[in-house]
């Protein structure tokens, strides 16, 4: 590439220090922490593309076998490398006050030899790890909060903040090239990493995710579990032109979240792992505080929308540090439409008494 297309864009460093301008009391504690987690970033980006010749592929196993984190999931040996990553890029700098991820049980507490600061960082470190050996995209998830500012251990209860109150929030998706795509509460901007220069470039500014789509993704094996309302929803999209929607829809489904994320973001469309009844224990298949909470700030800032199916992601009270969650987010007029579905009073039929298998009103 030539020397002038390349030094059009910005550094995600120059991006970061324009930013903090705009603030003069800023210490420059945030700006430090977000260019560790894009070290740590570009760190898991060339582990992953090295793949089998760094030997890194496979099932992490441990010496009683393979391991299972806290999901109760197969952990693969790039999601504990990657969540080293996380915790070795940031842990020393004084930005945290404590961690989480995915890949552990409990908070994780700075130690002792380094000083601690204010804010929480909560992560996955390996989203779509099960398509790793497949050499399908796969990204890091994270989540930046405030936390406590007096140096004391870290508890559940400081993590369990609603979505709304995320300081910035972002992904790395590490597909055919590598991108960071950041929110710092204005607006979402995108960062292609420079593969020559290991620096992420500000290529995509203050991207709009359009609000009407005819894409919509889910695992449609899991159909005989959804509720009525996502029922009617994707029903309605199959039947394309002939039926009430009057046009047609594609399907697509990559089995990584922020792979779906990424596409919605760049041209719309619609991601829905709705809460279901295949396992009564689980309130659905992702995680509100490192999946639904920063990819949700990410489609709000973008102009998009992330939904519970009947309210807005960000604003559900967490209770537990791994709860799961029902996730409907891209494209603003159709997340909108799927809530609508979810409150109909022809929904409200279906969950009342009366009208129950066997009941008055059933013949
Ligand atoms: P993770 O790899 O961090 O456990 O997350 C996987 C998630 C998400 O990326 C994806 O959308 C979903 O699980 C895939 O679910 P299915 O296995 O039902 O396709
Ligand atoms: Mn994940
Ligand atoms: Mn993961």
């Amino acid at each position: 590439m030539p020397l002038s297309a390349r030094s059009q864009h910005s550094t995600l460093t120059q991006f970061l220090i324009e930013e903090r301008r705009k603030y003069p009391g800023a210490s420059g504690d945030f700006n430090a922490l977000i260019l560790d987690i894009a070290l740590a970033c570009k760190a898991i980006a060339r582990g992953v593309a090295f793949g089998e010749l760094g030997q890194v592929l496979g099932d992490h196993k441990t010496g009683d076998g393979a391991s299972v984190n806290v999901q109760g999931e197969a952990q693969k040996t790039l999601d504990v490398l990657s969540n080293q990553a996380f915790i070795r890029r940031t842990e020393w700098a004084g930005n945290l006050a404590g961690m989480a991820s995915e890949e552990m049980e409990h908070p994780y507490q700075i130690p002792t030899q380094y000083p601690r600061g204010k804010y929480l960082l909560v992560f996955d470190p390996l989203d779509g790890s099960s398509n790793i050996d497949v050499n399908v995209s796969v990204g890091s998830i994270f989540s930046v909060l405030r936390g406590p500012e007096d140096g004391r251990d870290v508890q559940e209860a400081d993590f369990l903040q609603a979505g709304t109150r995320q300081v910035a929030a972002g992904y790395a998706i590490y597909g055919p090239t590598t991108m960071l795509m950041l929110t710092l509460g204005n607006g979402v901007q995108g960062f292609t990493l420079d593969p020559n220069l290991g620096e992420f470039m500000l290529t995509h500014r203050n991207i709009q995710i359009p609000p009407d789509t005819h894409e919509f993704a889910i695992n449609a094996s899991n159909s005989r579990f959804w509720e009525a309302p996502v029922k009617r929803y994707v029903d309605e999209c199959l039947a394309g032109k002939t039926g009430t929607r009057r046009k047609d829809f594609n399907m697509r489904w990559i089995a990584s979240m922020v792979a779906e994320a990424h596409r919605i973001l760049m041209r719309g469309g619609v991601f829905m792992y709705p809460r279901d009844t295949k396992d009564p224990s689980k309130a659905g298949r992702l995680r509100l505080l490192y999946e639904a909470n920063p990819v949700g700030m990410i489609m709000e800032q973008a102009g998009g929308r992330a939904s519970t199916g009947e309210k807005p992601v960000l604003d559900v009270a967490p209770t537990s540090l791994h709860q799961r969650i029902g996730l409907v987010f891209g494209s603003r007029n159709e997340v909108e439409r799927i809530e609508r579905y979810h409150s109909e009073p022809a929904q409200a039929e279906e969950h009342n008494p009366l009208f129950a298998e066997r009941s008055l009103f059933r013949f």
